[in-house]
């Protein structure tokens, strides 16, 4: 340390001014260059993740023209697994271990057993979210591997575990596709908690929870 003379100081106040002055200026600079780097780097993991998407082997073709189930199929909803294992990856161990069974059309059925059993990846299998290693599912005496994708899954309901509902009415909510009537839709049992007044057109932002009890007549 020195201890500058008065003389001194007089010297290099015109520095100091500019120095401040200076460096002021570029801490905005600073930030922004940090701001830039950042987004670049936001940016460029958008490309990563396509390149990675662009890798992902595809799943079964959504329709097999020459192997088309009937228009009204699944019509009794008998479901038979055979020997059914199922493994996430080639290298993993089985998850399912050779199911066999029956639930006959019209059931109703729970099924039961801890967390991580295999519960999820049962109705998963339905929906050849995950193909099975072995076995079969026939549901209706149609093997459910041997048809598209789109025809299998449009014929089966499920309301998923974790509940989601999507911006927009209550009546997109309920048939987001579009496939069914206002009068259908009138015709469907709804019970909604507190929303009940509400118009099927009218945008209703659902803040609270609403439980839903949904029956859909048969479409025939
Ligand atoms: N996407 C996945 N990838 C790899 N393993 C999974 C995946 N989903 C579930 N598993 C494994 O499969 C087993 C069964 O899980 P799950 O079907 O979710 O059980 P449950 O629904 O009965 O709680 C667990 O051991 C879990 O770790
Ligand atoms: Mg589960």
């Amino acid at each position: 340390y020195y201890l500058a003379s008065a003389k001194e100081l007089m010297r290099i106040n015109g520095f100091v001014g500019m120095a401040l002055s200076y460096g002021l200026s570029l801490n905005t600079s600073f930030v922004s260059s940090i701001q830039t780097q950042c987004n670049i780097a936001n940016q460029i993991i958008s490309v990563e993740r396509v390149s990675q998407y662009m890798d992902i082997p595809s799943e079964a073709a959504e329709v097999v023209e020459e192997n088309r189930p009937l228009p009204d199929w699944p019509e009794v909803g008998n479901v038979e697994l055979r020997d059914l294992k199922i493994r996430y990856r080639k290298d993993a161990p089985l998850v399912l271990h050779g199911i066999t069974c029956k639930f006959e059309g019209g059931d109703k059925i729970g099924v039961v057993g801890r967390t991580g059993s295999g519960k999820t990846t049962l109705i998963g299998a339905l929906f050849r979210l995950v193909e099975p290693a072995e076995g079969k599912i026939i549901i209706d005496s149609v093997d459910i591997s041997t048809i598209g994708l789109h025809d299998l899954r449009s014929r089966l309901g499920i309301i998923p575990q974790d509940p989601t509902l999507f911006q927009g009415t209550i009546r997109y909510n309920l048939d987001p596709l579009g496939q069914f009537s206002d009068q259908q839709i009138w015709e469907v049992r709804v019970i909604l908690v507190g929303v009940y007044s509400h118009t099927s057109h009218q945008p209703s932002p659902v803040s609270c929870f609403i439980i839903v009890y949904v029956h859909f007549k048969r479409n025939r």
